[in-house]
Formats: C-alpha cells, structure tokens, sequence
C-alpha cells in the first residue's frame, strides 16, 4: 500500500484528509458521523479570545455550486474552549489542529499562549482570512502586518507548530505567503472561503443578513487550485513548506488535484455537510489513485504538474 503519511512541522499525520476549521464542530463533534482515525486531522472551530455570537440569522444559503456563509466566527471564547472542550482532543482518534482568530495582536497571542498549553492540540492554525467580520483580513490582507502579528505568535506556540490559513481575496498572495513562512510558519492553509454576493431577485435583498459572506464548495475549487499552484511554485516549494489545499475538495479527484498542484494535506469543509462520509471516502480514493500512479509515497506527486 502506498504511504500516505504527511508532515506538518514536528507532526506526522497518518494521511492527507484534513476536516477544515468550522466545519467539523468545535472540537471535532463530527466523531459521531465518521470514526476519526480513517483521516489526517481535524480543525477545531476558530476560537476568540472573548466568546462571539457571531452575526445575524440568516447566516447561511444554499447555492449553485456551494454555499454562502457569514457566521461571523461564532465561538464560546478561549476560557470556555479550554475548560470545556480542550480536554477532549486527547481522545480523538485522530491529529486535533486548533485553529485561533481575533481582532487584535495581544487578542491572538492569549489564544494562541492557551492553545500552547493543551496536550491533545498538536499544530495552532492562525486564522488571518475570516471574510465574515469587520476585522477578519486585517492581517492576512498585509504582508507587513502579517508578519508583526506571526512574530508574536510563534513565541508563545513554543511546543506547538504554527500553519497560517490565509484568503485568495487580495489577488496574488505568493507575498503574503512569503511573508508568513519568513516569519516561522510550520504550513500554509490555501484558501479560506471568498468574498461573495447573492440577492434574491424576488424581494431584492440580499440571501444572508450581512450581505457579503464567503463562497465555499465546489464552485471555489478552480480558484484555490490556482493559489496553491502559484504559492508552492514560486513560494513554498524552496522553503520545503507544506501546504494544506481547501476549497471545494467535494470529490477524491478534486483532492488529487490539490496535491498535483502542490498542497501536501487537502481540506475538505463544505463536502461534509453534503455527506460526513466523505473524507474517509476521500482518504482511500487517494490512496488508490497514489499507487495506480506507480508511486511508493503520495509525497512524489506533490507538485508534479506545474504550469511553465
Ligand atoms: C459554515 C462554515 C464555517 C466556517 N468556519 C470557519 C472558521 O471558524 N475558521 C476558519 O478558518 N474557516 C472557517 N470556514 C472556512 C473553511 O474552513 C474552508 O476554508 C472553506 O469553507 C473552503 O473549503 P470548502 O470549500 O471545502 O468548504 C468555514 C466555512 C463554512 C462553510
């Protein structure tokens, strides 16, 4: 069989298949759909220093091609994270990501110094792409600011690797990726969902309460295939920087084709609400399709194709 083990930093998960942040429940609830140890990792819900209600119903719809959400990161808040949930992720079967947001320097850090100290949590996904709140791209929209938020984290996750999630909303991104690796990312997470807009023609408003919220699922894939191609060609590949391609992952070939272009892990988000099945589905596709390749490790097929 082939190995499909992938390194993130200092944690070897057992494969590719990542459950992206939100998407799984706080802190993987999705268990009781799929037995965990048939993927790579989950991600918890991205976690506040302050608990959030998050914004207004409606808050999600239904579109062609995918969805629309502006949950706003609706979360109980880091001291309620770490009483209630934190000490469940040592029973999860499988590797637990704690994913961590916020609206300031020192508000991130506080979350990021309280995941440090949770055993079950292995790699702290900084959130620097959240298009559903005021503040959700302050940092991840620049490379400077990004790098004076990173610097800080990265000193307290003194036993945890740091992955940053960033969002393709500024276009081309290889500068903020560039900038996130220089300043101690372990792993890139490519993309979060995108800035989007749908109106009800009937009633004239728009389909969820906030108006913009972020696209996700199948129709986003095209799109985040492009940055992972473009930030692991000419960033990430030199600086032996792994990265975990998401969105609109609905189907094992969408999955091969994020390794294809260059990711190491792939997040699956929208397709578990489809069917909760579907990564462990995805996993074993994968596994299949590594070995029809002729290969002894899904590794050799990171980043073989690339445009010239
Ligand atoms: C309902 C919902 C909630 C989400 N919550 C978060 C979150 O808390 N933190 C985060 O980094 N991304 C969040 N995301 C983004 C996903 O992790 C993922 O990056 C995005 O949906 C694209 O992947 P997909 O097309 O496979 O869903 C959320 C997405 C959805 C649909």
């Amino acid at each position: 069989m082939a190995e499909m083990q992938v390194t993130l930093g200092n944690t070897t998960l057992r494969n590719p298949v990542v459950l992206a942040a939100g998407t799984c429940g706080v802190m993987g609830e999705i268990k009781d759909a799929i037995n965990l140890k048939n993927i790579g990792a989950i991600i918890t819900k991205s976690i506040t220093q302050e608990p959030r209600i998050g914004n207004d119903p409606v808050r999600i719809a239904t579109l062609k091609g995918g969805m629309l959400n502006a949950i706003g990161l609706a979360n109980e808040g880091v001291d309620s994270f770490i009483k209630n949930q934190s000490t469940k992720a040592g029973a999860l079967n499988t590797t637990v990501i704690g994913s961590i947001a916020g609206d300031c320097i020192d508000a991130y850090v506080s979350v990021a110094n309280a995941m440090n100290s949770v055993d079950g949590i292995e790699l702290v996904e900084v959130n620097v792409s959240c298009p559903n709140t005021s503040d959700g791209l302050e940092f991840g929209g620049c490379p400077k600011r990004l790098a004076t938020l990173l610097t800080e984290i990265k000193q307290v996750l003194t036993n945890k690797g740091m992955i940053v999630k960033l969002s393709a909303a500024p276009g081309d991104i290889r500068p903020h990726a560039a900038s996130a690796i220089h300043s101690g990312a372990d792993a890139l997470t490519l993309i979060n969902t995108i800035p989007s807009l749908a109106i009800d023609v009937e009633t004239k408003r728009t389909k969820i309460s906030r108006g913009v919220g972020g696209a996700s699922g199948a129709m986003i894939h095209p799109a985040a295939v492009r940055v992972v191609h473009d930030v692991y060609r000419d960033v990430a590949k030199d600086a032996n920087i792994p990265i975990i391609g998401t969105g609109g992952t609905m189907h094992w070939k969408d999955a091969a084709e994020f390794i294809l272009a260059g990711a190491s892990a792939v997040g699956i988000g929208t397709a578990s609400f489809v069917n909760p099945s579907i990564a462990p589905n995805i996993a074993n596709k994968l596994t299949d399709w590594v070995a029809r390749q002729g290969c002894r490790s899904i590794s050799e097929l990171v980043g073989s194709f690339s445009l010239q």
